[in-house]
């Protein structure tokens, strides 16, 4: 979709509030987009469609009334020729009508199916391109509501307009054949229209109120279950079952209500619309048979009667259709303005070097603040990294060591100061080439639905039993896995229950070592681990540090004894650093103090 011209007119106006102001068809007809010719043809064959359907009901006049003569294309019909002609014409116009039908039914799936994907392709772009910052502040709910149900119901709306346009192409070609019939038909076909409209409208005001509730219904079950299943080990070990159980089934309950209102209009009007159709029909025929005068009904008017009994469900379809496009307009508008929101921030655009890393890494007076926040989370913070090294960053909570780390991916980027890989500035790199040399441990390593092996080598192309083995052997996670019942081709669930806190960490170690990264970059690799699955990821690191670069962070002193150099952090600077040995020995330094503590605890 038009990534690059929506922001520019973000940048003029609110743009949602220009397509919120948007006329249903208008629209509809923008978030087409790309898809719009597609659409166009298939509306077209829709109306086609009609217009063979319409021929073919004309073809019968000159059964029914064959002293008329006819000259088409050079050739001169008449008597029972024509009768026999009319009859071809008839079966080749309604078999050619029902062929085009099914090949405009077939191009609307089509072009919803594109449409479709189109927009899951934009959203899930989107939530990739975007500022990192930006992104912890969009709901991780409305990413996924708005990628499975709202592109669902999104589509559903494209249908139902797609449809009510065709219909209504057809229903203007039935209506224009209609009124050359005769001029009394015409004031009945302008009736039958006038009735299609007050019907509609009549349908448009509790539609939008009902399909208010219904969207905020919508809105809150994807809320409350994303709530609840993303933390249901918490609800259920405080005896929340009872509970839970009762909220989500009021919240189904309310959405079911609101769907049932909602989608009662539409029957409702229907049926107005065919009975005042119906009566509408007697009341012509009726007229027709008294002005005849006991005589047959001519031709024309039975053509007449067949061409409206084929429009009554057309227009009450275009009605219909029309009616759920504006009930799902709203869903429309709301993803529309979750993608907005996100194309609002996109990343900023690196650099476009290669890096290299033969010296080292530094961090040179950084400063950051969030994005919306007054304070800054980091500042004047210095340090290096020289390759071969392991430095450790340590302090309490919230000093700033994760942001700091965001900072070395390039995930955010510094507002003041800067990091240099080599001396190049990392702005001036390309941060995916950078990012594809690093390997990273999280606190919490997530573990993937797949074997152990596939687990290792994750995103990685390359694909070397041998070498992943060796990475699981450095890693010390070799013996639990050769424990596994089939090794390295042991399934592992998504939660990989099978796994202890320990063994995931040193999965997660073999995982960052199968990239042959430059460096490591281990955040907190072993705080919620106890104190022998410590020792035992310690132990492992230990090992790898021989032959990798590392940067730890962490907030307790174990993992920080690997380092060759430690800077201590507080409230987002530096406030002192160096060895081991020297941080130690300096009796009213910070580290010191943490050192004792952390003795006494022990
Ligand atoms: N996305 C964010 N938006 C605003 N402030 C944040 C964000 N993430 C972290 N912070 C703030 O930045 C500070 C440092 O956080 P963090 O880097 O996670 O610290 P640490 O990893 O040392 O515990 C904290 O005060 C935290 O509240
Ligand atoms: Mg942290």
């Amino acid at each position: 979709m038009r990534v690059s011209a929506r922001r520019e007119s973000v940048e003029v106006s609110s743009g949602s509030e220009w397509f919120h102001s948007k006329r249903l068809i208008g629209a509809y007809w923008e978030l087409l987009d790309s898809h719009r010719r597609a659409a166009a043809v298939t509306i077209s064959l829709t109306i086609a469609s009609g217009l063979l359907e319409v021929a073919a009901i004309l073809a019968v006049v000159p059964i029914i009334e064959p002293q008329e003569k006819v000259a088409a294309f050079g050739i001169h019909l008449q008597g029972s020729s024509l009768r026999y002609a009319g009859v071809i014409a008839f079966a080749v116009l309604a078999v050619a009508a029902s062929l085009v039908r099914v090949t405009a039914e077939r191009s609307i799936t089509r072009v919803i199916a594109e449409f479709e994907k189109g927009c899951r392709r934009e959203m899930t772009r989107a939530a990739l391109d975007m500022d990192w910052s930006a992104y912890l502040k969009v709901r991780l709910g409305d990413v996924n509501t708005s990628l499975l149900l709202s592109v669902n119901q999104v589509s559903l709306g494209m249908q139902f307009f797609l449809r009510a346009m065709g219909m209504l192409g057809v229903t203007v070609v039935f209506v224009a054949v209609a009124a050359s019939l005769s001029w009394q038909l015409s004031l009945f076909a302008l009736f039958f229209l006038v009735l299609g409209v007050v019907t509609y409208l009549l349908g448009v005001k509790p539609t939008r109120r009902h399909t208010a509730v219904l969207t905020s219904a919508a809105e809150s079950l994807g809320q409350e279950a994303d709530l609840l299943f993303s933390n249901l080990k918490l609800f259920r070990s405080l005896g929340e079952r009872t509970q839970s159980r009762g909220r989500m089934e009021k919240i189904y309950a309310d959405y079911a209500s609101a769907y049932t209102k909602s989608m009662y209009i539409v029957p409702t009007t229907r049926s107005m619309f065919e009975i005042s159709g119906i009566v509408g029909i007697g009341v012509v025929l009726f007229g027709a048979l008294i002005t005849a005068h006991g005589a047959a009904l001519s031709a024309a008017s039975l053509a007449f009667l067949v061409l409206f009994l084929r429009l009554t469900p057309r227009l009450v379809s275009t009605q219909e259709n029309l009616q759920n496009a504006r009930t799902y307009r709203k869903w429309c508008d709301a993803w529309w303005s979750t993608l907005e929101t996100m194309h609002e921030s996109p990343m900023a655009s690196g650099g476009a070097g290669s890096p290299h890393f033969d010296r080292g890494l530094r961090a040179e007076r950084l400063d950051f603040t969030y994005p919306g926040r007054s304070e800054s989370v980091l500042h004047q913070v210095t340090w290096e990294l020289r390759k071969g090294e392991a430095i450790a960053l340590v302090g309490d909570s919230g000093a700033g060591k994760t942001t700091m780390l965001d900072l070395v991916t390039g995930l955010l980027r510094p507002t003041g100061g800067r990091i240099t890989v080599d001396g190049t500035d990392l702005n001036d790199l390309d941060v995916e080439e950078w990012q594809s040399h690093l390997g990273l441990v999280p606190q919490e390593a997530p573990l993937f639905a797949g074997t152990v092996l596939e687990n290792v080598y994750w995103m990685d192309s390359r694909r070397d039993p041998d070498e992943a083995r060796h990475c699981l052997e450095k890693a010390h996670a070799a013996g639990f896995v050769d424990r596994l019942p089939d090794g390295m081709d042991t399934m592992l669930g998504e939660r990989a229950a099978t796994l202890s806190g320990g063994q995931r960490q040193r999965l997660a170690l073999a995982r960052a070592l199968y990239r042959r990264p430059w460096i490591l970059v281990l955040d907190e690799p072993t705080s919620s681990l106890d104190a022998e699955a410590e020792q035992e990821v310690l132990a492992a690191l230990a090992d790898v540090k021989a032959t990798s670069s590392m940067i730890i962070v962490a907030h307790g002193l174990n993992p920080v004894k690997l380092a060759d150099r430690i800077y201590v952090m507080a409230g987002g600077t530096v406030v002192e650093d160096g060895t081991w040995t020297e941080l130690v020995g300096r009796p009213d330094g910070r580290f010191a103090r943490i050192f004792r503590q952390h003795a006494v605890e022990a």
